[in-house]
């Protein structure tokens, strides 16, 4: 027997279904509830809403569990690699080695772009952020590949333009960081795998012979892993509705980063790197900047702690915090803002004010840290998250497609003037 529950509003009783998911969470099911009351339900941000329901990514925020298509994040960390892991995010189980084979080549064979996107590249100027930089060239594909503006195409359609978005948003990357430094841009080493072949477009040099090494390419790696998807937080439920209205995927794809941009949401790895500087700078008073951050009358907030989901700890921010010592270590990088990182995290973790709240450090706190200690550029630090997060959106796309849901149109209610004759300019 399935569970229901009643609303009782304006005399009337209402039942509405309970709907329970393999984790056994449950909601209301509220499609009926404004036919049978004329009546909506009212959650700003979405705090008490579900959107859908998926079988792509599992969170727990209570026990701080994230888990891809079943799998725990430490365990596809640990043991597999990012292309595997978006293979497993879009088509649902972990490929054979005959799969994964022809995936990898899929992915290999389209890492070039059209030459005409230089031309739209070298229309920005330098001064512009990677992140509007990305988003544009990324939707700028609807126009080098135009069967992609109808999603309702072949299966086989749809999979060359997901094919098409892995293997050209790393390239796109570089290139918008290349644009930023006045350098010439690097077409993609097909002989190397994907985050190697990344990282040689990021900082290979003409005439110079560039190296990757293995310590950067595996912990960007896990980097990405970490990231690949996080069910419908913002710029995810970006991608979905912008989809829902069936525009492109590469549109869809635009309307994400778009979203991810955010200090709220991804742009939060470098606003946290911009606050740990200015501490820094300010002579490493951490509890000043507590103080700051609980100053109601203050708008700093404490960049890379908070979470909407995650209410004990974030597992992808402890992953990132260890790898954050290995990484430094084994590059012999010894940088002062992990230090300061880990005294704000270990005043915050003991002030009443972040632990009634629940505010711990989120997966931006410490991944900027490593990045930096990469090479990688502050401002192209979301642009990381995004590469990493594509996967994610292009699975959440594809299902949403596949299961034909209704355009995204939530309703309001209007607190504007009630109706008002018009009147003319001169007796106003
Ligand atoms: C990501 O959703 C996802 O899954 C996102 C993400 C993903 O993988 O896609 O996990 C990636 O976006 C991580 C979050 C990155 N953002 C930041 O680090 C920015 C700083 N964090 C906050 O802005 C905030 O914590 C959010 C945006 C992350 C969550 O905001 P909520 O859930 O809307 O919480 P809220 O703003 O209602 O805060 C609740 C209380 C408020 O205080 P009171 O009104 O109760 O007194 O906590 C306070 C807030 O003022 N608070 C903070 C704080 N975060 C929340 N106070 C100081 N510093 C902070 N960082």
């Amino acid at each position: 027997m399935s569970q229901t529950a009643e609303i009782k509003v304006d005399g009337k009783t209402i039942e509405l279904p309970i709907i329970e998911g393999t984790e056994n969470e449950k909601a209301i099911d509220i499609s009926k509830l404004r036919g049978q009351s004329g009546i909506i339900t009212m959650d700003p941000g979405f705090k008490n809403t579900g959107s859908t329901q998926s079988s792509i990514t599992f969170l727990n925020g209570e026990e701080g569990i994230l888990r891809y298509r079943g799998y725990d994040i430490a365990d596809l960390a640990e043991n597999s690699n990012f292309l595997e892991v978006s293979y497993l995010l879009i088509y649902g189980a972990l490929p054979t080695q005959e799969q994964y084979d022809k995936f990898q080549q899929e992915v290999t064979t389209h890492t070039m772009v059209h030459e005409d996107i230089k031309n739209i590249l070298d229309g920005f100027p330098s001064i512009s952020h990677p992140m509007g930089v990305l988003s544009s060239l990324i939707c700028s594909l609807t126009a080098f590949y135009p069967n992609s503006l109808n999603p309702n195409r072949s299966k086989s359609e749809i999979d060359l333009s997901i094919i098409r978005l892995l293997a050209k948003l790393p390239t796109l990357a570089a290139w918008s960081y290349k644009h930023k430094i006045g350098h010439p841009v690097n077409y993609p080493d097909n002989s190397l795998d994907y985050t190697s072949r990344f990282l040689k477009m990021m900082f290979g040099l003409p005439a110079e012979q560039y190296e990757v090494d293995p310590v950067v390419a595996k912990a960007l790696d896990q980097l990405l892993i970490l990231h690949a998807d996080h069910e419908q937080n913002c710029s995810t439920s970006t991608v979905r509705v912008v989809g829902s209205s069936h525009a492109s995927i590469y549109a869809s794809i635009s309307a994400g980063i778009n979203a991810l941009w955010g200090p709220l949401h991804g742009g939060a790895n470098q606003a946290v790197i911009e606050m740990l500087e200015e501490i820094k700078a300010d002579g490493g008073d951490t509890k000043k900047f507590l103080d700051k951050a609980k100053d109601k009358n203050d708008p700093f907030r404490l960049m890379g702690f908070g979470h909407r989901v995650y209410k004990n700890f974030d597992p992808r921010a402890k992953i990132i915090k260890k790898a954050a010592d290995d990484v430094l270590a084994k590059l012999g990088v010894n940088d002062p803002i992990l230090d300061i990182a880990k005294g704000l995290e270990e005043a915050a973790l003991n002030d009443d004010y972040f632990v009634e709240r629940k505010l711990y450090p989120n997966v931006d706190f410490y991944s900027g840290i490593i990045y930096r200690a990469m090479g990688i550029p502050t401002e192209m630090f979301t642009v990381m998250f995004a590469m990493g997060r594509l996967p994610g959106w292009i699975a959440q796309w594809k299902e949403m497609r596949e299961n034909n849901e209704p355009i995204g149109r939530p309703r309001q209610i209007y607190t504007g003037e009630n109706e008002r004759p018009y009147v003319p300019m001169n007796k106003r």
